[in-house]
């Protein structure tokens, strides 16, 4: 048996001021076709039926997806956190939720809110990797060639020699998000590649693996468990999740974990993580600009001007992101994209 599982709780800081906690990044519809999580709902239709596809996502955003996924799944499967815990507490959530309601199977875990292009080649690797799981006790990540040193990143290099089978092969080293200096001598030593951020696994054994490396984790999510069907489910779940140590399933388990095996696959793969990465969604213009909604650019190139609402004017500037919504303006150097969280929380704290 094969699940679905599709992370989408993260709070999307890095799309602000268009995204917001209640409506984050996968809730948008950023390529124009449709919002990212029902894209990704479609991309993986074809690997498992919509009664085995879960949604983990927090209580807050829990209106906004069902009202966007609507039947594309159970809303039963919609699984609710009262409050974010990181990744390892969702994925954690969900294989207990397996468990009991369906028993075992491998679970296939997907972040919501990726762009890719090739989809055919896509359902290839994953059918792969199922595979392999359904065959041996491992937790297999998708790799993906790198381009450029990113820091937001998972590296993993991988032995060559060790195929576990065909294209794929045994983890050596697993780096969840190294600087700036690491990040580069990966990528020219041509050994590593990206972790997608996609996982297959069987329920039972990333649970295994939570017992082992993440015991804190592991005692709360069992504490749950006790209580999953029973008529005090949603008050245990209220008063022990935010008790769940903050972690993601990055830094808990794959750094740490030595059954960990790559397939490498190359799709057209993009995380649509942060503002500067819009290009792979949006065609750019002759002067290297991506731009949205009502605007006059003059002597503006390498620029990302995107508006909800008011015309956006620009004169002589580079590399710039300019974002309008109904509430709010943004101006940011491009090679500063991934510090607009720090915005968002400079923003929490004032309330
Ligand atoms: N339900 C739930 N709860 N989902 C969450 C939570 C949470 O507390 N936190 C994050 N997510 C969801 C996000 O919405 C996203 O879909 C997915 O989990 C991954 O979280 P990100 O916060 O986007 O992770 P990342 O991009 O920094 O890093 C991960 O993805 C990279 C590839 O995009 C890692 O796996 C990296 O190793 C990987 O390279
Ligand atoms: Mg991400």
């Amino acid at each position: 048996k094969v699940y679905n599982v599709i992370m989408a709780g993260g709070g999307g800081t890095r799309f602000w001021p268009l995204s917001r906690q209640e409506v984050p990044k996968q809730l948008i519809n950023l390529s124009g076709n449709d919002a990212l999580i029902n894209e990704t709902i479609n991309r993986i239709n074809s690997l498992s039926s919509k009664e085995n596809l879960f949604i983990v996502t927090n209580k807050k955003q829990g209106e906004a997806l069902k009202n966007i996924v609507k039947d594309k799944c159970i809303h039963e499967n919609i699984l609710m956190e009262p409050c974010a815990r990181n990744t390892a507490a969702a994925i954690g959530f969900a294989a207990i939720n397996i468990m009991k309601k369906y028993g075992d199977g491998i679970m296939c875990v997907y972040p919501a809110d990726h762009y890719i292009k090739d989809e055919e080649g896509f359902t290839k690797v994953l059918k792969k990797a199922i595979k392999i799981a359904e065959q041996n006790d491992k937790l297999i990540t998708i790799g993906i060639t790198p381009t450029f040193p990113s820091t937001g990143y998972g590296y993993i290099n991988f032995s060559r020699e060790n195929q576990v089978s065909e294209g794929a092969y045994e983890v050596l080293e697993f780096v969840e998000k190294p600087n700036f200096d690491k990040a580069k001598e990966y990528v020219d030593s041509k050994k590593y590649v990206w972790n997608s951020g996609m996982f297959v696994w069987k329920a039972s054994k990333i649970l295994e693996d939570f017992k082992r490396y993440l015991p804190k984790v592991y005692e709360k999510l069992e504490e749950i468990n006790d209580c999953i069907g029973t008529d005090c489910q949603q008050e245990v779940i209220d008063s022990v999740y935010p008790l769940i140590p903050s972690i993601s399933i990055d830094y808990g388990v794959m750094e740490r974990s030595n059954d960990v095996v790559v397939v490498p696959g190359d799709f057209g793969w993009n995380d649509v993580g942060s503002w500067d990465s819009l290009g792979a969604i949006y065609p750019t213009d002759n002067e290297g600009n991506i731009k949205r909604g009502e605007n006059i650019t003059i002597d503006t190139d390498n620029s990302i001007i995107y508006s909800d609402d008011k015309l956006i004017s620009t004169i002589g500037v580079s590399d710039l992101i300019v974002v309008s919504t109904n509430d709010a303006v943004m101006v940011c150097r491009k090679d500063k994209a991934q510090d607009v969280k720090k915005i968002v929380e400079i923003l929490k704290e004032k309330n």
